[in-house]
C-alpha cells in the first residue's frame, strides 16, 4: 500500500496503477473519500470498493471548509497509524493524505455550491457544511479520478448533495451507496461516538431507536408523515437531556418534507448529545 500526500505524486500514482497489465482500456479505479479515525463503517465502504473495483484509492482528509467556526475540526479525532493498517487489511492500494495547504492552497477562490438541497436538514444546521463537502470532493474526483466513488447512506444530506454535483457537473463518477453500519444495540458508527461519555451513549441510543419505531410503523401500513413525526418525537422526548435538531421525513432526492411516505421516504433525525451532534436515518422503501 503506497500513500502519498502531493497532488503529482497521487496522479502519477493512480495513472501507473490503472495502467499495469497493459489493459487497453485501463483497471477500474474504486475511490472512498474519508476524515479518518476509521471505523466499521468505513471499512464495509472499502470491501464494496474492494469487492467491485480493481484499485482501491482512499484518501484521509479532515476537511476544514465543511467545519463551522465553532464546530470540533481542532478536536475531530486524527489516528493515521491505527487508520492505515485497516486500510492495508482491507487491501487498498493506494491512500491520499492531503495537508490543508496541499488543498487550499493560498489564493484559492474556486467553491461547489449545490444550491437548494445544501440548505436542507443538516445543511439548515451547518450553514456552508455542503459547500465544503461539494468543494472538497469535486477537488478529489478531479485528483483521482474515479471511476466508482464509495459513500455511506449514514451520511443521507451529504449522498443528495453529492448525486445532485455529480449530475449537474456531468462528472464522470459513479456514486455508489453503501448501507448504514451499526453497533449491535442499533447506534449508528461514527468517528463522533468517541466524544460521548457511558451517559450520554446511552442518550444517544434513543435516535435509532426513534427511527426503529417509526419504520415499524410504517412496516404495519402507516404513511403519514405526520403520525410518523409524532412516534419519532415522542421516543426522543424520552431523553429530555438530548437537543434535538431536527426530526425530518423527506424525499431522499430533494431532503424536502413528504406528507405521506407510501412512495418512499428517508426518515432522518440530527440531535445534540451533551457537546456531540449526532445524526442518523432509515430509508423506507415505497409501499405501493
Ligand atoms: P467521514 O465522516 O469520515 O465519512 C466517510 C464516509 O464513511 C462517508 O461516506 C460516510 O457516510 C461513511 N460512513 C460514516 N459512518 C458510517 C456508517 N456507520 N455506516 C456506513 N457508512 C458510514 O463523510 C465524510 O467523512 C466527509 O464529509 C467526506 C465525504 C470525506 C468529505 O470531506
Amino acid at each position: 500500500m503506497q500513500i502519498v500526500s502531493s497532488i503529482p505524486e497521487i496522479r502519477v500514482a493512480v495513472r501507473a496503477l490503472r495502467a499495469r497489465n497493459g489493459a487497453a482500456s485501463g483497471r477500474s479505479v474504486g475511490f472512498v473519500p474519508t476524515m479518518g479515525a476509521l471505523h466499521e463503517g468505513h471499512r464495509s465502504l472499502l470491501q464494496a470498493a474492494r469487492s467491485r473495483c480493481e484499485i482501491v484509492v482512499a484518501s484521509i482528509f479532515v476537511n476544514p471548509t465543511q467545519f463551522g467556526p465553532n464546530e470540533d475540526f481542532n478536536r475531530y479525532p486524527r489516528t493515521l497509524e491505527q487508520d492505515c493498517r485497516m486500510l492495508e487489511a482491507e487491501g487498498v492500494d493506494l491512500v491520499f493524505t492531503p495537508t490543508a495547504e496541499i488543498m487550499y492552497p493560498p489564493g484559492v477562490s474556486t467553491f461547489v455550491e449545490v444550491a437548494g438541497v445544501s440548505d436542507r436538514l443538516d445543511g439548515a444546521s451547518r450553514p456552508g457544511h455542503f459547500r465544503g463537502v461539494a468543494t472538497v470532493v469535486a477537488k478529489l474526483f478531479h485528483i483521482v479520478q474515479p471511476d466508482c466513488a464509495f459513500f455511506g447512506q449514514k451520511d443521507a444530506a451529504q449522498v443528495a448533495v453529492l448525486r445532485q454535483m455529480v449530475r449537474d457537473l456531468n462528472l464522470p463518477v459513479e456514486i455508489a451507496i453503501c448501507p448504514i453500519v451499526r453497533e449491535p444495540d442499533g447506534l449508528a458508527l461514527s468517528s463522533r461516538n468517541g466524544y460521548l461519555s457511558v451517559e450520554e451513549r446511552r442518550q444517544a441510543l434513543s435516535l435509532s431507536r426513534a427511527l426503529f419505531a417509526a419504520e415499524a410503523l410504517a412496516k404495519q401500513g402507516e404513511h403519514r408523515a405526520e403520525t410518523l413525526l409524532l412516534a419519532m418525537r415522542a421516543c426522543l422526548q424520552q431523553e429530555p437531556a438530548l437537543r434535538v435538531d431536527y426530526v425530518a421525513v423527506v424525499d431522499p432526492d430533494t431532503l424536502l418534507p413528504l406528507e405521506d411516505a407510501a412512495n418512499g421516504a428517508l426518515l432522518a433525525v440530527a440531535a445534540h448529545v451533551g457537546g456531540t451532534r449526532l445524526i442518523d436515518n432509515i430509508l423506507l422503501p415505497p409501499t405501493r
